[in-house]
């Protein structure tokens, strides 16, 4: 029996209401302007959590920040956060976002030496644990180490950059990843990011994923917040509870 002083000390659930026949819709801020990310953040308020993407110029060909500025950003932002590590040795890094207080830490499958120790700990310290891979990444290789995760990233674009095309040839891998959670009762999120908009949201929801990465297409629109809920209701019609 626990006490309520005891309880008060577990790490508090970040986020995380509502079930896998829920989608979420996580903006990323790789589209917004880097030096009013307050004002960016604030365009956003509908969203489900703030996708953050981190890039060290060696697991990808692209440069981003770090734990200084995502630490700012977790203090200021209204939604939690969602962070993305598209980096290598993740095991020395992606403790510190969650330590941050990220609601999820996400690496990626392909950089990573000990994926289910590090989930592990991604978990102990309260984030949601998130495995991500790249678009020539088998799906069997995420199986043996599914249920250690609370969700999966199936990057539907190379992982670098925004505003590339959706790459309709992951579909299949989604369907077969959406399948064996299914097979499994798993709760695991399945996230799709890249490419991700108006006229390709259906064809993701369609092949199982439920949680939603869009850049360009929130960031670049004139209201935000109004893509936001036209990409919701979107995969809403097409998605289907598992
Ligand atoms: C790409 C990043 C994505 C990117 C998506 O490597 O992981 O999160 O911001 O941008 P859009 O939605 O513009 O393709
Ligand atoms: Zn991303």
């Amino acid at each position: 029996m626990h006490s309520r002083e005891e309880s008060r000390d577990r790490p508090a659930p970040r986020a995380g209401a509502g079930t896998a026949a829920d989608v979420r819709i996580n903006p990323s801020i790789l589209a917004a302007d880097f030096v009013n990310m307050q004002a960016e953040l604030d365009r956003i308020a509908g969203a489900d959590f703030v996708h953050v993407d981190i890039m060290d110029n060696h697991f990808v060909p692209n440069l981003t920040f770090g734990p200084q500025m995502v630490g700012r950003i977790q203090a200021t932002s209204p939604v939690p956060l969602d962070v993305h590590l598209m980096i290598d040795d993740p095991e020395r890094w992606a403790p510190e976002y969650a330590e941050l207080g990220a609601a999820s830490v996400t690496f990626h499958l392909e950089a990573s030496a000990q994926p289910i120790a590090l989930a592990r700990r991604l978990r102990a310290i309260g984030a949601r644990a998130g495995v991500a891979v790249k678009p020539a990444t088998d799906v069997e290789s995420l199986f043996e180490v599914l249920d250690e995760f609370d969700q999966v990233l199936i990057m539907t674009v190379e992982p670098g950059f925004g505003g590339q095309s959706f790459m309709p040839e992951t579909m299949p891998k989604l369907r077969r990843l959406a399948d064996e959670a299914r097979r499994r009762g798993s709760a695991v999120w399945l996230q799709v990011d890249g490419g991700i908009g108006e006229s390709t949201i259906a064809q993701a929801a369609e092949a199982g994923a439920d949680t939603f990465v869009a850049g360009s297409a929130v960031f670049g629109a004139a209201d935000p917040d109004a893509a936001i809920a036209a990409l919701r209701s979107s995969a809403l019609r097409h998605s289907h509870a598992r």
